[in-house]
This record gives C-alpha cells, structure tokens and sequence, in this order.
C-alpha cells in the first residue's frame, strides 16, 4: 500500500489549482474586453484578488512544506522520472509565487495600487514608471504562458501515471 499526501497537503494542492485556474481564465477574458468597461474594472479587482490569494496561499505552502515531506515515489518509478518530477514540482512552486508578484508589479508600474478585497492596499514598493510598465506587462504574460505549460505537463504526468503506468501516483493526491 502506498503512502499518501496528508489532507493538509491535498487542500493546498487543490485550493492553489483552482485558484491558479481561475485567475487565468480571468486574466484571458478581463484583458479581451475592449475599452474601459465597469464589468473590465470589477474583472480586473477580482482577478488580482484571486492572485493575492494565491500569493498568501503559496507563503503558507511553502512554510507548511518545509515540515512535511512528500511521501516516497513508488519503487517502480526511474530515478530520471522522479528527479523530472521534483523538477516540475519545484518550478511549479517558484511559478505560484513569481506570477502574483509580476502581476503585483504590473500594477504599481502602472500607477494602479493593490486594495486587496477592497479592505487592504497592499505596499506601494515603487512609483509608476512608463519604462517599467511594458516590461512587467510581457513578464506577467510569458511567466503565465511558462505556467500554462508547467501545468500542462504536471496533468499529462499525473494522467500517465493513472492509466499507462497504472502505479496510483495520482490517487495519492486524491481524497
Ligand atoms: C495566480 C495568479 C495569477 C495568474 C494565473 C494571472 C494570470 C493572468 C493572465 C493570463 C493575464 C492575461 C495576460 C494577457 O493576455 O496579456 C493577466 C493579466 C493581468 N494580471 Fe494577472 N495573474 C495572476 C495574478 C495577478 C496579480 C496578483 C495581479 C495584481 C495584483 C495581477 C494583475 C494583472 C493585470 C493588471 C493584468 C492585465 C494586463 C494588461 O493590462 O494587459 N495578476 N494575468
């Protein structure tokens, strides 16, 4: 029988999951909407909010992470695939707090401060910059395609390991 995740570690796992989802799916239809629209503006809060969330979610993972270690790969797995695997998931984890933070960026180059949920500005680390600002704004995106991908090969990954190698990795991060 194979270890498994703990709940604490499959509630940050699918919390973070959704969230990240969300916030770029929103991210995609906020910024296809033309002009300066209410609906644009209530998007925009609501996906930094989402962000935000992610951010404090990814302090308290990563904290969390540092005390409990994964369970053990099966022993049928190659050592390249787990070392691919430890790879991702680091990237993954760089990825969740590098793409709040460009965004958080994005917004105060752009002279836009962070009220997070209407009730907390976040810091103002630096002024508005008309250099900075297209800059941070290609970040945001490439390190969000960067992410897309990542994600994209951590579901293909998990799929593989249910239905080619059948070994319930992927059960182990289910309830
Ligand atoms: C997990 C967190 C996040 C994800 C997955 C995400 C994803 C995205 C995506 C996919 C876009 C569309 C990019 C484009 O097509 O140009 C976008 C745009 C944007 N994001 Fe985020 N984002 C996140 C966090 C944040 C945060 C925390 C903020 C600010 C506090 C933020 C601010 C923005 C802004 C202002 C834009 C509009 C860019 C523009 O003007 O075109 N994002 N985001």
């Amino acid at each position: 029988m194979q270890q498994r995740y703990t709940y604490t570690a499959m509630l940050f796992h699918w919390l973070i999951a959704l969230l990240v989802v969300a916030a770029f799916t929103l991210g995609l239809v906020m910024t296809d909407i033309p002009g300066l629209t209410p609906t644009k503006l209530r998007y925009f809060s609501w996906h930094k909010w989402l962000g935000v969330t992610v951010l404090l979610l990814a302090v308290l993972r990563v904290l969390w992470r540092l005390f409990h270690p994964s369970p053990a790969y099966p022993a049928s797995m190659a050592r390249w695939q787990q070392s691919a695997a430890n790879g991702l998931h680091f990237l993954l984890y760089v990825l969740i707090f590098a793409v709040p933070l460009s965004g958080y960026f994005y917004s105060l180059a752009s002279g836009v401060p962070v009220v997070y949920l209407g009730l907390f500005e976040l810091p103002v680390l630096f002024k508005a910059s008309t250099e900075l600002k297209p800059v941070l704004k290609a970040v945001h995106f490439w390190l969000n395609m960067l992410l897309a991908g990542s994600v994209g090969i951590h579901v293909a990954g998990a799929l593989k390991h249910q239905l080619v190698d059948r070994d319930g990795v992927l059960r182990r991060m289910l309830p």
